[in-house]
């Protein structure tokens, strides 16, 4: 069974259609790079996948599940099991490493042993360990960014979703957060890239997914980035 099926997916915005008829099945433990000119639409896919949208018409399936037809309770639950990161980290800044990773956690009501265990074992997994009481704003892009993998990591997901991880960082930080995702896909985890980085895309020899105004023109299986 895929762990992701978007089915006939369309998307519109009052006479605007930004997502047509796509139909796309992602298995557990690929990586899949989704690519295409700015307003192809590569992040509205990933705001379906993580129910900040609903589609005007299709299909979302998630291990087993319609997503677009989640009742509000239920979105909280259904995100810990995806997790997401985006080009700009979105990192609270009154909050230290540490901090940041273990909210994700204080929301859940875990007792707090159990708490400080997950977050120093994630932060050693992303190589932060020595960061652990800085702030955001004592960090490079490279770093904020493992904490933000940090805290999409923290309840074991089988999915990971990044839009544009690298968008903001110079290209060493880029390959840096590159080979953890890459690490993290070898694991197991399914890893959903969006990006405009050929150098990336090629390097990693993995699935492409092109789209083009809205619909997937291609989908090859170790593609390199055509536009
Ligand atoms: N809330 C909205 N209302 C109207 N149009 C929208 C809305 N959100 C996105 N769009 C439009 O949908 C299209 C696709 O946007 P999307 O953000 O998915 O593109 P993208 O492929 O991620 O681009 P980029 O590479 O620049 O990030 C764009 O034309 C955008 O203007
Ligand atoms: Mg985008």
């Amino acid at each position: 069974m895929p762990i992701i099926e978007l089915q006939n997916v369309s998307k519109e915005y009052g006479k605007i259609k930004v997502l047509q008829d796509i139909s796309l099945i992602f298995d557990k433990g690929e990586f899949v790079s989704v690519v295409g000119h700015s307003g192809a639409g590569k992040s509205t896919i990933i705001k379906l996948l993580t129910c900040e949208e609903k589609p005007s018409t299709g299909r979302i399936i998630v291990a087993g599940r319609d997503i677009t037809q989640l009742k509000p309770s239920e979105l909280p639950y259904y995100r810990r099991k995806i997790g997401v990161i985006y080009q700009d980290f979105k990192l609270l800044p009154q909050k230290d490493v540490y901090e940041n990773v273990a909210y994700a956690l204080e929301v859940c009501d875990y007792p707090s042993h159990d708490i400080k265990k997950r977050v120093v074992k994630v932060l050693e997994l992303v190589g932060l360990s020595h960061r652990i009481n800085n702030y955001p704003n004592e960090l490079s892009g490279g770093e904020r960014q493992r904490v933000a993998i940090a805290r999409a990591l923290i309840h074991n997901p089988k999915i990971l979703i990044a839009d544009e991880p690298t968008g903001n960082l110079d290209p060493v930080n880029t390959w840096e957060i590159m080979e953890l995702l890459y690490r993290i896909n070898r694991s197991g985890t399914l890893v959903i890239l969006t990006t405009h980085n050929k150098t990336v895309v090629d390097r990693l020899k993995k699935r492409v997914v092109l789209m083009k105004g809205g619909r997937v023109v291609s989908d090859e299986k170790s593609g390199t980035y055509v536009i």
